[in-house]
């Protein structure tokens, strides 16, 4: 495992972060989701992303993560980068979702509750709120860091034009904005068009969420969809109409990846810290990839994309040619 920075900050991610959107909820297995954080944390990975409503239910994944924690994980808390988020639909009422302050402090105090923590390594602000000024939001994640609730702040998903504004008030107010969190992929490369140039310019991290899109980029749907998978849940997260769109897409991917020896989540992962001599690759862009898994052997084998990292420029363009 490398560790990146973030930007011109100090704080250094693990090549990979493991999320507990899925998988971690109060109906998932908790055996597996206990093996999952440990092998992660075993294998080198020290981020663990989570928000105040990932479950399902919302706040079930916090519990789940702070009762492994608890019994295993505890005197490693100063080698970990444990993350929360708020921004979502948490609780009914005006105070339980969007960007106002009472939501943010409120949600965070809960998030620590559930997890058994003093305080989160970084709190985000999980989406932008167009209805409530952005002073408000950044003076919020301002006042989570002064108070000792979280070290670093992050925002994510800010179309780019109000990242730009948003970093800039936390600059202003001496609580950095330390990285960008945002949907990339193979399938998905939208942050290619502005945000990446933002992150250089302003020189904070981007962290990178849903790598495999969701689960497209693996073997798992070459034959249809099956039943314990994503696409099959009622959540309605991942549908079987985009599976289906990006079915001879991803087929043109598989072949490039086994002619690289690999298979497609290694090669979809190692793409996004793809080490070339070409300038647009910049490997610097992306600090870390969070990987979602249902199962500790997907783990292992997507953890396997580190062994080759290397692209030559007859493959990125033929990506390229696939995937722009
Ligand atoms: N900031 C935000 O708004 C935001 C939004 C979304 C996600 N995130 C973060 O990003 C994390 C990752 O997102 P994601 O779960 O969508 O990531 P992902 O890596 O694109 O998808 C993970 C899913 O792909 C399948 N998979 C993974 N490895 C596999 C393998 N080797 N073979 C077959 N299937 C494999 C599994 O699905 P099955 O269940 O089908 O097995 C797994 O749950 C989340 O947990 C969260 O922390 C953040």
């Amino acid at each position: 495992m490398n560790y990146r920075r973030l930007g011109r900050y100090g704080l250094q991610l693990s090549d990979f972060s493991l999320g507990l959107w899925h998988n971690f909820g109060r109906d998932d297995d908790f055996v597996i989701a206990r093996k999952l954080l440990l092998a992660a944390y075993e294998k080198g990975i020290t981020v663990f992303d989570l928000a105040n409503n990932y479950g399902p239910p919302p706040g079930s994944a916090e519990f789940t993560f702070g009762k492994v924690f608890s019994s295993d994980l505890k005197e490693h808390r100063n080698k970990m980068v444990i993350t929360s988020k708020a921004g979502h639909l948490m609780w009914d009422g005006p105070y339980g979702d969007w960007g106002s302050r009472k939501y943010l402090v409120s949600s965070c105090d809960e998030s620590l509750e559930r997890m058994g923590l003093k305080y989160v390594d970084i709190f985000y602000s999980h989406r932008y709120d167009p209805n409530t000024a952005l002073e408000e939001t950044m003076g919020a994640l301002d006042y989570i860091v002064r108070s000792g609730r979280a070290l670093y702040v992050g925002l994510s998903k800010y179309p780019a034009d109000k990242l730009k504004e948003a970093v800039a008030i936390l600059k202003d107010l001496g609580t950095p904005c330390v990285v960008d969190q945002r949907r990339y992929s193979l399938l998905d490369r939208t942050p290619e068009k502005e945000h990446f140039a933002l992150h250089k310019e302003m020189e904070i991290g981007c962290v990178s969420f849903s790598p495999l899109a969701q689960g497209q980029l693996t073997d798992k749907y070459i034959d249809g969809v099956p039943r314990d998978s994503r696409a099959a849940k009622e959540s309605g997260f991942l549908q079987i109409d985009e599976v289906e769109t990006n079915r001879q897409k991803v087929a043109k991917l598989r072949e490039i990846a086994q002619q690289r020896g690999q298979t497609l989540a290694q090669m979809a992962l190692a793409w996004q810290l793809a080490e070339s001599v070409d300038p647009r690759y910049n490997k610097e862009r992306v600090s870390s990839v969070i990987i979602g898994a249902s199962r500790v052997e997907q783990l292992l084998d997507n953890l396997q994309a580190l062994e080759n990292t290397k692209f030559s420029n007859a493959e990125l363009e033929l990506i390229d040619k696939i995937t722009l």
